[in-house]
C-alpha cells in the first residue's frame, strides 16, 4: 500500500505494490492515448524541487500530474531558490509542504530524500539522490521489461556501466534481486557496485561479474547499459581515463538473441553508438516514454485517488 507514504528508496515498494503499480500503469496508458483529463487531481498541487539537472524525470512528473488533472509548482534551479541564501532542506520542506499536497524532489546528497521524509507531512518522492537510489526509474524500467516479456522472473539481464555511482542501477538491483533472474554485472573495474547493493543480491539470484560485454551479453534478454557519472568524481583526472571504456555497437548489437532488448536510463553520452538506435534491440526511448503512465500510476496510488 503506497497511500499516503513516501517513496524513498525501493524498498518502500513490495511486489504486491509493483503488481499494481503495472495493471494501473497500463490503464494509464490508455488515459495518456485517449488525451482525456480523468479529472483524478483536480485540486491537487505537485511541488517539484530539482537541486540537480534533469530532463526527463522532471517533465514526466510534471506531465503525469497535469495530465491526472493536478498543477504543478516547481523549483528547477537551486540558485534561483532560497537554498542559495542558506536555507536548510528542513525548512524548505516545511515550506513545500504547506504549499503542496505531494512533493517530488532531486537532490546532490544520498539520504537527502530519506530527511525531507523525516520532516514532510506530506509524501515525498525520490527522484535521485545523489548517487542512492532513483526508485521511480526503477519501476519504469520494471515495467518496461514486464510490457516486453509479460513477466519479470526468469529474465537474463546485464548491467553495464558505471554501477558504483549509477543511482538507477543501485535501485534496480535491489528491486530485480527479489525476482527469479539471473544478472551480469560489466563494469570497468573501479566502477564496480558498491558492497551495500551487492551484499544484498540473494543466493538464488545467479550473478555473474565482468570487465567487458563479448562472452557475456550474448544470452541477454535485457541489456541496461548506463553513462559514467561524471558528476560524481572528485578526480575529473578519473573521469577522462574512463571515458569510451565501454560501447554498445553495432557489432555487439549483432551477437545478441533475437528477442533480447536494449534499455538505457538516459541521458546516453557515447555508451551506446546512435546507429544502434536504428535497430530492432533498441528500446530506451520507447522506456522513456512509460515516465508518463508510470508516473500517473504512482501519484495517483500515493494520492489515493484511482
Ligand atoms: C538518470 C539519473 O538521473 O540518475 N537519469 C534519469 O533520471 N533518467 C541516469 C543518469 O543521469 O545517468
Amino acid at each position: 500500500m503506497l497511500k499516503n507514504k513516501s517513496l524513498v528508496s525501493i524498498d518502500d515498494v513490495s511486489n504486491e505494490d509493483l503488481e499494481e503499480i503495472f495493471t494501473l500503469s497500463d490503464r494509464m496508458l490508455g488515459v495518456v492515448e485517449s488525451n482525456k483529463n480523468p479529472h483524478l487531481m483536480d485540486s491537487k498541487i505537485m511541488a517539484t524541487l530539482f537541486y540537480e539537472p534533469s530532463t526527463r524525470t522532471r517533465l514526466s512528473f510534471e506531465s503525469a500530474m497535469h495530465r491526472l488533472g493536478g498543477s504543478v509548482i516547481s523549483v528547477s534551479d537551486a540558485s534561483s531558490s532560497s537554498v542559495a541564501k542558506g536555507e536548510t532542506l528542513a525548512d524548505t520542506i516545511r515550506m513545500a509542504e504547506g504549499y503542496s499536497d505531494i512533493i517530488v524532489m532531486r537532490h546532490p546528497l544520498e539520504g537527502a530524500a530519506r530527511l525531507a521524509a523525516q520532516f514532510s507531512s506530506k509524501p515525498i518522492i525520490n527522484a535521485g539522490d545523489g548517487s542512492g537510489q532513483h526508485p521511480t526509474q526503477t519501476i519504469l524500467d520494471l515495467f518496461t521489461m514486464w510490457k516486453e516479456f509479460g513477466k519479470i522472473d526468469g529474465l537474463k539481464i546485464a548491467l553495464i556501466g558505471d554501477l558504483k555511482y549509477g543511482r538507477t542501477v543501485h535501485s534496480l538491483i535491489l528491486a530485480l534481486s527479489r525476482f527469479n533472474v539471473e544478472l551480469t554485472v560489466i563494469s570497468p573495474p573501479s566502477l564496480s557496485i558498491p558492497e551495500q547493493f551487492f551484499s544484498r543480491i540473494p543466493e538464488n539470484v545467479k550473478v555473474r561479474k565482468s570487465e567487458k560485454m563479448e562472452g557475456f551479453v550474448e544470452d541477454a534478454d535485457v541489456l541496461y547499459v548506463t553513462r559514467i557519472q561524471k558528476e560524481r568524481f572528485a578526480d575529473k583526472n578519473e573521469y577522462l581515463s574512463l571515458i569510451g571504456s565501454y560501447s554498445v555497437d553495432l557489432k555487439i548489437v549483432e551477437s545478441l538473441k533475437k528477442n533480447a532488448i536494449i534499455m538505457h536510463p538516459l541521458p546516453r553520452i557515447d555508451e551506446i553508438k546512435p546507429e544502434v538506435d536504428f535497430t530492432k534491440y533498441a528500446r530506451y526511448f520507447k522506456q522513456a516514454s512509460y515516465g508518463i503512465p508510470v508516473r500517473m500510476a504512482l501519484i495517483s496510488m500515493i494520492l489515493g485517488v484511482n
